[in-house]
């Protein structure tokens, strides 16, 4: 038996064998890669993917528990599924013994930025353990960046509704060159709706940054997002509310997701979502490095800017 260490990195699977299958990877609670987190303060962190483009786990911090400090080579993003998490990040300039520095409060359902290279720490100020999913996008995609701004050239040039990648597509809230830590709440979310008449859902985009993008999407009772998605990143997946029926189109392949449960679509494949419950599905996705590139994409998206508004079939 190897080093469960040895993992990380190629969790559920390695690249080549992504590669080799051409399909996406159930991720129920016996396929979670668990780890107790921290020299000095222990979390738990619940690994659902680490691969070459990102790592995505569920922390875990036991009540008036904290983190160690840590820092990444990559942007971070947070989505808190229970509970209220302080973070407080450090000024890199700032000298080793400063008292101050600046704290954010991220509540229940919100997201928050951490960009690359910043000093920060998790707080647990209360009496119940908090859980946030978060998500790391890997170092090792120095490509992403220069993808991006590719795109944001091209785009000019684009009309703002049809085949165009969105205008907010790797600079939302900051453009790589403004990037720093942000809270996003709901009223903050970018609104886009994804498909065609009649098999339109709403999207929320919260962050988009070069390197990863954070966003839930709601599919009501009966319905699917049509035409079917797909992505120049890997996309990570969690059911936040209801079941979550998956199709491979390709290949045929279906899955039921439920609450709580992930799965991971690697890049290039094809997927469509249906919900075929009794209530909304929500599900949150992380995207590394990027959604759709103007070279790659192979589907039509038309999106709305603020303000949010909704019509017709699409309910809240
Ligand atoms: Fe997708």
């Amino acid at each position: 038996m190897g080093n469960e260490l040895d993992l990380l990195g190629q969790w559920p699977f390695p690249r080549e064998e992504l590669e080799k299958m051409k399909e996406g990877v159930y991720i129920p609670r016996e396929k979670i890669l668990r780890f107790i987190h921290g020299k000095k303060n222990n979390t738990r962190i619940d690994f659902y993917v680490s691969n070459d483009l990102f790592h995505v786990g569920k922390m875990v911090i036991p009540a008036k528990g904290s983190s160690d400090i840590e820092v990444h080579n990559g942007d971070e993003v947070i989505y808190v599924l229970k509970g209220t998490l302080n973070t407080r990040i450090y000024n890199n300039r700032a000298s080793k013994t400063s008292v101050i520095n600046e704290g954010y409060l991220i509540y229940e359902d919100e997201k928050f930025l951490i960009p690359r290279g910043l000093k920060h720490r998790y707080f647990n100020f209360d009496d119940e353990p908090i859980e946030f999913l978060l998500a790391v996008a890997s170092w090792k995609n120095s490509n992403s960046i220069i993808q991006s701004r590719e795109d944001e050239n091209r785009a000019k040039d684009e009309p703002e509704f049809g085949l165009s990648i969105p205008s907010w597509q790797g600079k939302y809230p900051f453009s790589p060159e403004e990037k720093k830590p942000a809270v996003l709440r709901k009223q903050d979310a970018i609104s886009m709706i994804y498909g065609r008449e009649p098999d339109e859902i709403r999207c929320y985009i919260y962050i988009s940054t070069d390197e990863i993008t954070l966003s839930d999407y709601w599919i009501c009772p009966g319905a699917k997002f049509s035409p079917p998605d797909i992505h120049t990143g890997d996309e990570f997946y969690y059911v936040r509310k209801g079941t979550l029926i998956l199709t491979n189109p390709d290949t045929g392949r279906t899955y039921e997701i439920k609450k709580d449960e992930a799965f991971l679509i690697p890049k290039n494949i094809w997927h469509q979502g249906f919900n075929f419950g009794n209530e909304n599905v929500q599900v949150l996705t992380i995207i590394a490095p990027s959604l759709w590139s103007t070279e790659e994409r192979g589907t039509e998206i038309a999106y709305t800017k603020k303000p949010v508004r909704f019509t017709g079939r699409l309910q809240a």
